[in-house]
């Protein structure tokens, strides 16, 4: 062993033995003829001092010439003395024998400092030397133990760990697939799983009834800082069980990891038990399935404070609106900034009230411009009403005809102003659960229906008998799990029946040709005694980021891949050589 303790664990109890210690030199300070050393392990820092007096004179000059992240070994004895900076500052090691492990070239970035300020690009190249710093160590460690929570919390309730393959099947699951070519078999292709939804639903099929995987999903598909092409779910399946099972179950898991390493992570559950609210419910009072509720600025309807507006599109309009307090001081140029926000997210357009103290008044009033500026007094003041604002207050509108416009529109700014005001409490994690979701969304692109969930997902029980009749207003049973305005996990219970889920496809537009190609083993594996069976998948990343307080979930992951999908540190995606195109029977065209 190259050493007999680590960084961290030296205290006053040590004073007098001999130690070992390895690690890496984080700072080197010469001082009045001693050299005092930081020593860095993934444990901790300790002080170490030189004293050309106690060691040769060959060990005298190993120890001149280190600098930062050289390896080295010393040989110390601890001996009293004071550095409250250091968790182990009550003691300093007292070298007798300096040993150069490995030198190292001056790092590209420093080390010893945690600051954001480090280039990311940078900091990926270099990703051994970025996950040196205390941070990111600290970062994995929360990941850490929340998987090995997660498997002993399972484990002590029946639940069996399952592997299911890597090279798959296209899996319908919104996102477009990773594609492996097959030698064996030239010109077809096995696809990467986007998650193990159908094999789990097998594995219930087959009789496991609880079932639970650390799984690596992959998608193609654009980069946020919530999202990668490569990912990991906790993964789960459930017999016999319904919605309410389900969610208790993951919420008693994430209650009692969040209790139990607090001192860890410092974060504090805001609601306990997790707040619930339907769809509907959630569009209407946040404007968007994935609130930030550790805030309220919750949409207001004005649409009958402007019905007899002289402005047209008021008097046939949705109104609705939010209140940022304390931001009547915004110029006009920031209001644009809104504006465009509002506009991303499908609005016409944005009004904008300053709502203005006014002396005399106690309730001040509204100042406007634009289209805002044809608002009377009469509408004013029943929007004032409306809206609860206060004078210093900035009140913003979106008026459409499409009521889920106005309110996606609205919640896209409340995002944007929760993030820029800072209103979230960074020590606090408010999970919500987002329940009775539409069944069916129209795809965009091509005017069809699309499942809202994915299309195993089973209808609420009103709606079995009249899915056809109106795919729009359908319900199913979906239950998403938010945090601080993130998708933390999803989940439903399955369709177990052959025609029901036969129905489903047939409302999506597929083929009964198809739908056998595709599903034809799930559909067949239904008329074999199928339980009714339910699941969720809970993002091990984003519920690591979260945890951890981090700003984007490369920080939780130890080689993530960039915006642009790549890792610049292996320097992928490359080209195939010539010799694996051939043997795949792949010709590249330009
Ligand atoms: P869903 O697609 O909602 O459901 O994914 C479940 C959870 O996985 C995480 N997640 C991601 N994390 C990082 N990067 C990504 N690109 C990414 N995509 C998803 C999120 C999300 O909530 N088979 C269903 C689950 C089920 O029905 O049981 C599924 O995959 O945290």
């Amino acid at each position: 062993m190259f050493k007999t303790h680590n960084c961290g664990q030296l205290r006053d109890a040590h004073i007098g033995q001999t130690v070992t210690l390895a690690g890496w030199v984080m700072r080197r300070r010469d001082h009045g003829g001693l050299i005092f050393i930081d020593l860095r392990d993934r444990y901790g820092l300790t002080q170490v001092k030189i004293d050309p007096s106690c060691v040769s004179a060959d060990d005298f000059k190993r120890a001149e010439s280190l600098r930062s992240e050289f390896v080295v070994q010393f040989e110390a004895r601890p001996t009293g003395m004071a550095n409250p900076k250091l968790a182990t500052g009550s003691i300093e090691l007292a070298v007798r024998r300096v040993s150069i492990l490995n030198p190292a070239k001056t790092p590209p970035f420093e080390i010893d400092t945690d600051s954001d300020t480090t280039d990311e690009s940078l900091r990926l190249k270099y990703r051994y030397l970025d996950l040196r710093r205390e941070r990111m160590t600290k970062n994995l460690t929360i990941r850490h133990r929340l998987v090995k929570f997660i498997r002993d919390f399972l484990d002590e309730r029946g639940f069996l760990e399952v592997e299911t393959p890597i090279l798959f099947k296209s899996t319908p699951e919104g996102a477009r697939e990773y594609l492996v070519p097959s030698r064996v078999h030239p010109g077809e292709f096995y696809a990467l799983p986007q998650s193990p939804q159908q094999l789990k639903q097998l594995l219930m099929v087959g009789g496991i009834e609880r079932y639970f995987q650390i799984a690596r999903c992959f998608r193609d598909e654009d980069q946020r800082a919530d999202r990668q092409p490569e990912f990991t779910q906790l993964d789960m399946e459930m017999s016999f069980v319904d919605r309410d099972d389900i969610m208790m179950l993951v919420e008693e898991l994430l209650v009692a990891f969040a209790e139990e390493y607090e001192s860890l992570h410092r974060r504090s559950l805001m609601f306990k038990p997790f707040k619930r609210m339907a769809f509907d419910q959630v569009m209407e009072t946040y404007g968007r399935d994935k609130p930030d509720i550790r805030y309220g600025m919750e949409l207001f309807d004005a649409t009958t404070a402007t019905r007899n507006s002289e402005f047209l599109p008021f008097r046939t309009s949705n109104v609705k609106g939010i209140v940022a307090r304390g931001c009547a001081g915004y110029t006009r140029k920031q209001t644009d900034d809104l504006t465009d926000v509002a506009k991303k997210a499908g609005a016409k357009g944005l009004i904008a009230l300053w709502h203005d103290a006014i002396a005399g008044s106690e309730l001040g009033g509204y100042r406007a411009s634009g289209a805002g500026s044809k608002l009377g007094d009469a509408e004013k003041s029943a929007i004032q009403t409306a809206s609860s604002s206060l004078p210093g207050d900035l009140v913003l509108l979106v008026a459409d005809d499409d009521r889920e416009v106005a309110n996606k529109a609205l919640g896209e700014l409340r995002h944007e102003l929760g993030a820029r005001l800072r209103l979230g409490d960074d020590t606090k994690l408010a999970f919500l659960w987002v329940i009775d979701f539409p069944s069916f969304v129209r795809d965009s692109e091509t005017g069809n229906w699309a499942a809202n969930h994915h299309l195993f997902t089973a209808p609420k029980d009103d709606w079995l008998d009249r899915l056809e009749a109106n795919p729009s207003l359908a319900r199913s049973k979906q239950y998403d799990l938010v945090c601080n305005g993130f998708e933390v996990a999803g989940g439903s219970i399955r369709i177990h029946q052959r025609d029901t889920q036969e129905r489903v496809m047939r409302i999506l537009g597929l083929s009964m040709e198809e739908a056998r190609r595709k599903f034809g083993h799930l559909l067949d594996a239904f008329e074999y005694g199928a339980p009714p069976h339910g699941g969720i998948a809970p993002g091990i990343d984003r519920l690591a980021m979260l945890f951890a307080g981090a700003p984007n979930i490369r920080e939780v992951i130890a080689f993530p891949k960039n915006q642009q999908a790549a890792d610049i540190m292996l320097d992928i995606p490359s080209p195939a050589t010539d010799r694996q195109l051939k043997e795949l029977q792949i010709r590249l065209v330009e």
